[in-house]
């Protein structure tokens, strides 16, 4: 998920290129950098590791100007976050630079073809590829530009949307897509490209949506769209009629959508914050104190908390009995501040709370410190009621979370409980070094198994439109899917108002069965394939199948037996069980989301709900 961005006319490119990445920052912001065309024709190329910030920072030291220019703002996939892996990418002799967005994945074929030709690399990416080909396509003389670019497109295979400008060439760029977003935004005597409209919004009001298979010449005068094969196309040009509002949705229709998007970057953000290079966690100052001052004498551990963040608190109970050896128990807010609770001595209580901020929660914290309990809150909203009133907190940091149904905090809420316990269990002394470098290198692996999720939107999107006009839907999970069937549920039941329940999938015959009939769909967590408790949802699903139900299975890509006996599957990368949860409750949302966007409902916000209930 990189953005790019690009602009010629007669201004200085480089202001735009750093307002316009500074609108596709939530795309990715493992690097930034910008290649200009000075006025003298030289190509002068700046990057920074890390935020735009660190970029803006070098630019003002030591000022570039020209025009055309490009820019990215980076999201890693192939290779590391460094100065060297970041955009653009140069060729050998510095007269080509590539921003790109997307996987070029005949990368490495294409690269030992033009080692064996003397190409030297510098980088672990992919993208690399492109300028090394365009050189070496260029080398015999006697073709344009252009032309280079579209040949060398037709060897690269996968997905791209490309900024490139040439050593020399003041008064042309260029820009190609396929299957990543690209846009032209048309000035008077000036031009733009960006990966998404917000970006140029306040620059220009006319835009060109570029096509597949298309590369764009832009050039101050005008654009011209040619295909791979040479043959020109027609230039359409739209009005904008995007509101500043959705500016702030960074170009997507919902900031649902948009909060589901920025799960990758908000989970690594958070693994970077507390997984040293050694691959051991540590937690914040408050929190390390309170462990290591409580961890002798801990006897159980309450986990209190509402709505999504209650389902979050069932998954870290688990994580608590399984990893920390601890007793766990886990309450609503409302039910444990009425319940006349009976707490044994030592009771740490760990409260979760996007907004820090619900009555119900707060009440039951409060409860429990007057008994005595020391509490560690799990919460995305500094400065709010539950971390001024806990004594260590755990911040999820996954930024403002505008859309009503929380998904974003969510995730980071699950991935806060993995981080914890783990730092308890080595408090404990009962987990080693070397199975935490393990579950902290697995982990590390998940904000890019979403993003292979997110991938797969469309295919969701297809599956849930044959399912969204259903009165019911029953989504079934065992154990660490059980909280996520839960959430699935909830999910769907808050934005597309389509009645869903949950259920732990062995309890299916103590009730639900009898719902079970050839309109009910049954979404089934069947993931992973290697664990005790997935022949026990393969019996569940020969269960739901022989009473006709429509089974949408959530199963592992490799995956064979649990597709025999669903209608529609829908495949996610493998881990471990304890981290499935964090990858399947990306579907599960992807899945409510279409089910309302079909039927109708104004999903950012969903009759009768809050985002933070301060009252009862
Ligand atoms: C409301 C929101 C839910 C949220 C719950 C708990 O019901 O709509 O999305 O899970 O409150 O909120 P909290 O801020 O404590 O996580």
């Amino acid at each position: 998920m990189c953005g790019i961005v690009g602009y010629i006319g007669p201004q200085n490119a480089v202001p735009f290129l750093i307002e316009g990445l500074k609108r596709l920052e939530y795309r990715g912001y493992d690097s930034a950098g910008i290649a200009v065309c000075q006025a003298d024709g030289s190509l002068s190329v700046r990057k920074q590791v890390g935020r735009l910030s660190n970029l803006e920072e070098s630019l003002d030291a030591e000022p570039l100007s020209g025009s055309p220019g490009i820019g990215h703002t980076r999201w890693a996939t192939h290779g590391e976050p460094s100065t060297l892996n970041s955009h653009p990418h140069l060729d050998c002799s510095g007269r080509v630079a590539v921003v790109h967005n997307g996987i070029i994945e005949n990368y490495l074929s294409l690269r030992a073809d033009l080692e064996a030709k003397g190409h030297v690399f510098q980088s672990q990416t992919d993208t690399e590829v492109l300028p090394h080909l365009i050189e070496e396509i260029l080398k015999p003389g006697g073709k344009s530009h252009v032309e280079a670019i579209r040949e060398a497109l037709r060897l690269a295979k996968g997905a791209y949307a490309l900024g490139i400008v040439f050593q020399g060439e003041t008064d042309a760029f260029y820009a190609a897509r396929c299957g990543s977003p690209l846009i032209i935004g048309v000035g008077d005597g000036e031009q733009f490209i960006a990966s998404d409209v917000p970006a140029i919004l306040n620059r220009v009001k006319k835009v060109i949506y570029l096509n597949d298979g298309e590369v764009a010449e832009l050039r101050p005068s005008g654009v011209t769209l040619t295909r791979l094969d040479g043959t020109p196309t027609a230039v359409v040009v739209q009005e904008v009629t995007l509101r500043a509002e959705a500016a702030e949705r960074a170009g997507f229709e919902t900031f649902m959508l948009k909060e589901i998007y920025e799960q990758p970057r908000v989970l690594r953000a958070l693994l970077d914050t507390h997984v040293d290079k050694n691959g051991a966690v540590r937690l914040d100052e408050d929190a390390e104190a309170l462990l290591a001052a409580e961890m002798p004498d801990i006897q159980r551990i309450l986990v209190l908390s509402c709505g999504t963040a209650y389902y979050a608190g069932m998954y870290g109970r688990l994580l608590f009995e399984r990893w920390v050896g601890i007793p766990s128990e886990t309450d609503l807010g409302s039910e444990f501040r009425y319940r006349e609770p009976r707490l044994p001595e030592h009771t740490l209580v760990i409260a979760v709370s996007q907004s820090g901020e619900t009555a119900d929660t707060l009440a039951s914290v409060r409860l429990a410190r007057t008994m005595g309990c020391k509490v560690l809150s799990i919460c995305n909203v500094a400065g709010s009621t539950l971390l001024r009133e806990s004594d260590a907190a755990l911040p999820t940091q996954a930024g403002p979370e505008i859309g009503v149904a929380s998904t974003k905090a969510f995730t980071a809420q699950l991935m806060a409980f993995v981080l914890l316990t783990i730092r308890m269990a080595r408090l404990r002394g009962i987990m080693s070094e070397a199975r935490e470098r393990e579950l902290t290198a697995e982990l590390a692996r998940i904000p890019n198994a979403i993003h292979r999720v997110l991938e797969r939107q469309a295919d969701i999107r297809a599956i849930s439109q044959k399912y969204y006009e259903c009165y019911n839907a029953l989504y079934l999970g065992r154990r660490f899917n059980y909280p996520i069937a839960l959430e699935g549920a909830l999910k769907n039941k808050e934005i597309s108002y389509q009645h869903a329940e949950g259920y732990a999938a062995g309890e299916m015959k103590h009730g639900p069965i009898a719902l079970i009939n050839e309109f009910l769909p049954v979404v089934c967590l069947c993931t992973p394939t290697a664990d005790e408790v997935y022949d026990k949802m393969i019996s569940n699903l020969k269960e739901v199948e022989a009473r006709k139900g429509r089974i949408i299975a959530v199963v592992t890509e490799r995956d064979d037996k649990a597709r025999a006996f669903a209608q529609d599957v829908i495949p996610v990368p493998e881990t471990i069980e304890e981290y499935s949860s964090i990858v399947n409750v990306i579907v599960l949302q992807l899945f409510a989301y279409h089910n309302a966007k079909a039927r109708g409902a104004d999903i950012d916000k969903p009759r009768n709900l809050a985002k933070s209930v301060t009252v009862e």
